[in-house]
């Protein structure tokens, strides 16, 4: 694999796409040893605003509803496993090099997890909380009650590769927040502030993961043969 060769990223999305945005503003320098370019942003949300996000920047997009599998299969297990192997299916029909769960609202299952594994494809995420805790959704929410509640005096944002227990596998890179701002009662102030780490660990975090699968690319094709 050549260094010019550039690493294709799909992203995952359900909502306002800021984190996509970061991604976007900084694909021309991303990494400063590989070029990067995001093929795709996939929404599990039609009215996702990152979805025009991506129209307005270029680049193609996908629209991938659970509701309609809900529809036709039940139980919802199996409406999830085909949803998740059909995602799948979309996600590698690109070739890309990794996957980026920027606010990607759905747990990933084996059936989407296996097919991309096979494929050597990672797939990172961004979790608005330190490692172990606040596991699955609404985690600011949550962080901002522990801390009203005295429970806690820090926060933080991880991103992370996946694993099909949410938001357990690998740290890539934690950023901790110190919950001592004058105004961290406030949760909107509070939200403004993560997210604004998050937009910087999302960059840093997607390129520590490409510069990280391309030295372990580099290392299988100079290994000696036995
Ligand atoms: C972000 O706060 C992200 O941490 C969260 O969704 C938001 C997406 O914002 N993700 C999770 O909670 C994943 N468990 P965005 O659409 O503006 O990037």
């Amino acid at each position: 694999m050549s260094p010019t060769t550039p690493a294709r990223l799909t992203v995952l999305i359900s909502g306002s796409g800021t984190n996509l945005a970061a991604l976007i503003t900084a694909q021309p320098t991303l990494s400063s040893t590989h070029p990067t370019s995001i093929v795709r942003v996939i929404s599990n949300r039609k009215a996702a605003y990152g979805l025009t996000r991506a129209s307005d920047a270029g680049i193609p997009s996908a629209y991938h509803n659970l509701a309609s599998y809900k529809k036709r299969l039940t139980p919802e297990s199996a409406a999830r496993e085909a949803y998740d192997a059909d995602l799948a299916s979309l996600v590698l029909a690109d070739s890309p090099d990794l996957v980026v769960c920027a606010g990607f609202m759905h747990i990933l299952s084996p059936a989407f997890l296996r097919p991309l594994e096979e494929a050597g494809v990672r797939i990172i995420n961004l979790h608005p909380a330190l490692r172990g805790e606040f596991n699955g959704a609404h985690a600011i929410e949550r962080a901002h009650a522990a801390f009203m509640a005295g429970e806690i005096q820090r926060t933080g944002v991880m991103i992370h590769y996946v694993i099909s227990e949410v938001d357990m596998g690998e740290p890539i890179l934690q950023v901790a927040i110190p919950l001592s701002h004058p105004d961290d009662d406030n949760i909107a102030v509070l939200e403004d502030r993560i997210h604004d780490v998050e937009h910087e660990a999302i960059v840093e975090g997607t390129r520590l993961a490409i510069e990280a699968l391309w030295a372990a690319r580099e290392g299988q094709n100079t290994a000696p043969s036995s």
